[in-house]
């Protein structure tokens, strides 16, 4: 059991830790500014004994008073559609955020984890993706805001282990899907589930021969946690190695949802990388873990949450 500050906690992945991490024992300051994030993802926490909730912008000063175990950096736009909408916010997240989130480590002695991503990758040339291959990135495109933020953010969280010795934790997360994504973020699985429930078209980029590996957000979550509790230092991919072509996803979620909207084509975006899928023969190995749950079944949870009332 611990004290441990998750930043970006009211977002869709930072809320489902802080759910985790209060089941498991764990005292939880979740810190975010809001941004992309809402209170409706936590505020059947804030009774919970042992949460607090602190609305801040991390890229100024973080003080928390008191003991901290862990500092868990998740704040960040996540989706396409909020970082091109917040591009300089994005990049100000991962690097001032990230060094101000450090600080507070470094001060606490606390253990540090870095929310990074399979976008340090870009565009990549190797396939599926090991944790030392260094990627293929467009710094200068529209993209570059989010990758290169991540990218930076693993360089300064590595340089703070290396010079101030914080104990660090890397993990790169894959597409990841499940409750409380907001229905317009424009992900790929969000907006599928949403058009078809809602019996419009379904809208695929490109031709829909571009791959991803998608990776329900219980899976992912007992993921982190495990590389949290563990003794490794250095990025770790957690994500779902199955690989659906963009297509057959928009395929599964018609049928999931019976619903019976068209797919229509609209032109790729700039950089939309052609192929993601994790290697992790890493996280098997130094964590034990591995997902577990099939892309129909999450689909089927998650359109359930989309259709609640
Ligand atoms: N969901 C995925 O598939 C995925 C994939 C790779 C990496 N990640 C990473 O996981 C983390 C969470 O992603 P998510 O999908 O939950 O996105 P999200 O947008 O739902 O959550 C991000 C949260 O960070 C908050 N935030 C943004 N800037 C902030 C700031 N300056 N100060 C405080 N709070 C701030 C937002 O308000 C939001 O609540 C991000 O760091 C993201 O890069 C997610």
């Amino acid at each position: 059991m611990g004290r441990i500050v998750v930043t970006g906690g009211a977002g869709f992945v930072g809320s489902h830790i802080c759910e985790a991490l209060l089941q498991r024992g764990d005292e939880v300051v979740a810190v975010d500014n809001l941004l992309t994030g809402s209170v409706d993802n936590i505020a059947h926490l804030f009774g919970e004994p042992g949460f607090v909730f602190v609305e801040h912008d991390v890229t100024n000063f973080v003080h928390v008073s008191g003991p901290v175990d862990a500092v868990m950096h998740f704040a960040s736009p996540a989706s396409p559609v909020d970082y091109l909408e917040h591009p300089i916010k994005t990049l100000k997240v991962g690097s001032l955020g990230t060094h101000k989130t450090l600080g507070l480590a470094k001060d606490k002695g606390a253990r540090y984890m870095l929310a990074s991503t399979s976008e340090v990758y870009g565009d990549p040339q190797v396939h599926p993706q090991t944790e030392d291959y260094w990627g293929h990135v467009n710094p200068i495109g529209p993209r570059g805001v989010y990758d290169e933020a991540k990218r930076f953010a693993e360089a300064m969280t590595m340089a703070y282990h290396r010079s101030h010795g914080v104990d660090v934790r890397i993990v790169r997360i894959f597409n990841t899907y499940g409750p409380k994504m907001r229905p317009n973020d424009g992900r790929v699985v969000s907006n599928f589930l949403v058009q078809a429930l809602a019996g419009k078209p379904i809208t695929v980029y490109g031709d829909g021969s571009q791959t991803r590996s998608f990776c329900y957000v219980d899976d992912e979550v007992r993921g982190i946690l495990a590389l949290l509790d563990s003794e490794y230092v250095g990025p770790v991919n957690i994500g779902n190695p199955n690989e659906f072509t963009v297509l057959e996803l928009a395929r599964k979620v018609l049928e999931v949802t019976g619903s019976s909207s068209e797919i229509v084509y609209e032109p790729l975006p700039v950089d939309d990388p052609t192929q993601r899928k994790p290697d992790i023969t890493l996280a098997r190995r130094v964590l034990g873990w591995e997902p577990t749950v099939a892309l129909e079944e999450g689909l089927r949870s998650t359109a359930a949450w989309f259709s609640r009332d």
